[in-house]
């Protein structure tokens, strides 16, 4: 039987842990071929061996690294079709308006935000080239409500990837190029775990929203990637795609 993403190549950064790795499983058990890019060199190469594709060590905040990543993935499986663009940081410590400072700010705008721009910077070329591809970038539940967690540079730069996207969405849909944001509610990973660690609280506090009344497993999200990556979605671009266990409609 034909499998939704035969023969496409996909891109995931952050492909080491959390909802990257669960995607690369995904994207592989749909039939990709899958370069899993990761600033951790172990994790990353141990989910490209695992899924049978590439690893690409990179940092997504390193424009030549980010060229250089897009250049191999089509270098060695010849296209680009899918751009999960998804590594990203947590919060820096009380990461409050009023004490969070500059540097910690600028970090988090360059991981999750900068990272973003770069990516599809670099990977619509070759998608306009062909023709047609999918750019998923993953945002959160929090561009989208106001969490009041105190993680004011996490949600602005998630904000701004929402923004990004479906501006980037209108702009290149005449070019066969899909471009959506993924808006994940709280996912169950190393990222959720470290945050819930420094305050344990916190996770109390957020079940109570959560009309689901849990949080995430991380392939929950990757089986939504895989239907934004695959052409199940095809009538979907500059959407917001939320998958938050109805934290957002509550
Ligand atoms: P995670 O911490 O499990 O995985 C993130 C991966 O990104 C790690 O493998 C890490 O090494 C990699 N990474 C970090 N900085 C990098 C850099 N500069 N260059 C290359 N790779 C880098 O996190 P998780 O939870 O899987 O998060 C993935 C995305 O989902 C992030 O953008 C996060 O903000 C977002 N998200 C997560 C939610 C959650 O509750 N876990 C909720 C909503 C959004």
């Amino acid at each position: 039987m034909t499998k939704r993403l035969d023969g496409r190549v996909a891109v995931i950064t952050g492909a080491g842990s959390g909802i990257g790795l669960a995607t690369a499983r995904r994207f592989a058990a749909e039939g990709a071929k899958v370069v899993c890019v990761d600033l951790d060199e172990e994790t990353g190469a141990k989910a490209a061996n695992e899924v049978g594709g590439l690893f690409v060590q990179a940092d997504v905040t390193d424009e030549a690294a980010v060229r250089a990543m897009y250049e191999r993935a089509v270098e060695e499986y010849g296209s680009l079709d899918i751009a999960f663009n998804n590594a990203g940081i947590s919060p820096p410590d009380d990461d409050s308006i009023l004490t969070t400072g500059l540097e910690a700010w600028k970090r988090v705008q360059d991981v999750n935000l900068t990272s973003v721009y770069l990516c599809c910077k670099y990977a619509i070329p070759h998608m306009q080239r062909q023709g047609r591809g999918s750019i998923i970038n993953t945002a959160s539940f929090v561009a989208v409500m106001g969490a009041a967690t105190s993680q004011i540079s996490y949600s602005a730069s998630k904000g701004g990837v929402l923004a990004m996207s479906r501006e980037l969405g209108v702009q290149f849909a005449r070019e066969g190029i899909r471009i959506n944001a993924l808006c994940p509610g709280p996912v169950n990973t190393p990222l959720l775990q470290e945050l819930f660690a420094k305050d344990p609280e916190r996770a109390a506090r957020r079940l109570v929203h959560i009309p689901l009344g849990r949080f995430a497993e991380p392939e929950e999200i990757a089986a939504a990637v895989a239907f934004l990556a695959s052409d199940d979605s095809s009538f979907m671009t500059a959407n917001t795609f939320l998958v938050d266990g109805g934290i957002s409609g509550a």
